[in-house]
């Protein structure tokens, strides 16, 4: 028998997260929407976005608006995707494969963590288009090596080198203690399985600039680097030989009292070269954040929380059901604002309210 599409009724991100809340353990849900210390950081990130509001043109006739974007040599439909989030299978048994084949159904970007459950080659195995690898820089050269190898062996042919947990912020709600308790303590590690000992850190506290060069040395992928707020670190990203950057600050996760990633992006675009890719996630979570983010200055949008609701709801299917809704109201909107192509877009549509 035929797998019949399932239908979902949601009409937001924030009646996803109410379904993904009453779906999930509470450890499971306090760990995905947890944030550091009292959570500012995060909450900033979302209320950045009502700071801007947009202006219309009337009377362009615009029928048919195209999403489609080109980057780093890359095609996408739609100009939004999914975050690397580390530890997918809390949100649904299907894991990182659900969220790989929710994106390559919408030629959506994607990016896969480093502490995924699948290694990347099991996520990845039936996606044509293959997903980002996002890396973190152990403390350990080799291991980075070998993590950035075995990537590429998949068919990886961007790295996403995330650059802000040189350690990790306060969290309320860690992973490791959800990770044992009895419900959880069978999932693994599929990238670190036979390369990571019980001596060597995921995380690096002394990566630095050096590192970040010799690391661009190894791979002739291309190299994002995630997690950039300072306008002087895009430069020094930009001098590296650096292909991109995100604009994040882990969804706030990280450090209490962050810049929002919007108003970063807001201060970094007039200054660095304007064909720069520019990439930004952080408390997107409707149409009006993503075309807002994309006026600035950003090339694509990536949304972290929100895939993990799709997870929670419906596996694949649930997050298919985030990516329709999103661009359909997309469509809308670019019909709405009077934008006919979103590879185009200016900012001179969108103005800070006073
Ligand atoms: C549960 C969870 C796990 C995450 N794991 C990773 C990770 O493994 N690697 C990484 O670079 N970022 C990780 N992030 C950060 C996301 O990539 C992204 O920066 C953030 O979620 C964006 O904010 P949003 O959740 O408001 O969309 C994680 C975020 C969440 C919520």
């Amino acid at each position: 028998m035929t797998k019949k599409p399932i239908r979902y009724a949601f009409r937001s991100v924030s009646e996803m997260e109410a379904a993904a809340k009453s779906n999930l353990p509470d450890t499971v849900f306090a760990y995905l929407n947890g944030a550091a210390e009292d959570g500012y950081t995060d909450e900033r990130n979302k209320s950045a976005f009502n700071q801007w509001s947009l202006i219309p043109r009337r009377l362009l006739g615009i029928q048919y608006p195209s999403t489609a974007v080109e980057v780093l040599g890359q095609s996408f439909d739609i100009p939004f995707g999914a975050a690397p989030v580390g530890m997918q299978q809390l949100f649904h048994v299907e894991g990182e494969r659900a969220t790989t084949l929710a994106c390559a159904h919408f030629a959506a970007p994607c990016a896969l963590s480093t502490v995924s459950n699948l290694s990347y080659a099991e996520a990845t195995k039936e996606a044509t288009v293959k997903p980002w690898f996002q890396l973190y820089p152990t403390d350990n050269l080799n291991i980075t090596k070998q993590l950035i190898k075995n990537a590429e062996a998949a068919g990886a042919n961007t790295i996403v080198l995330t650059v802000d947990v040189p350690v990790l912020g306060k969290r309320r709600h860690n992973a490791r203690a959800l990770l044992q308790t009895p419900d959880f303590s069978h999932l693994q590690f599929g990238n670190l399985e036979g390369i990571l000992s019980n001596t060597d850190a995921i995380h690096d506290s002394s990566m630095n600039w050096d590192k970040l060069a010799y690391i661009r040395s190894l791979t002739k992928a291309k190299l994002i680097v995630k997690g950039i707020l300072h306008p002087e670190d895009a430069k020094q990203c930009i001098a590296l030989g650096i292909d991109g950057i995100i604009i994040s600050n882990h969804g706030g996760r990280q450090m209490e009292s962050n810049y929002s990633t919007l108003e970063a992006l807001a201060a970094m675009k007039p200054v660095l070269p304007s064909d720069f890719p520019l990439f930004l996630d952080g408390g997107v979570r409707s149409a009006t954040d993503i075309l807002k983010a994309i006026m600035l200055g950003a090339k694509l949008v990536f949304l972290g929380r929100p895939i993990c609701y799709g997870l929670a709801i419906g596996g694949r299917d649930g997050v298919q059901h985030l990516f329709q809704m999103l661009r359909n109201d997309l469509l809308r909107n670019m019909q709405l604002m009077g934008i006919a192509d979103i590879g185009t877009i200016t900012s001179s549509q969108i103005v800070r309210n006073r």
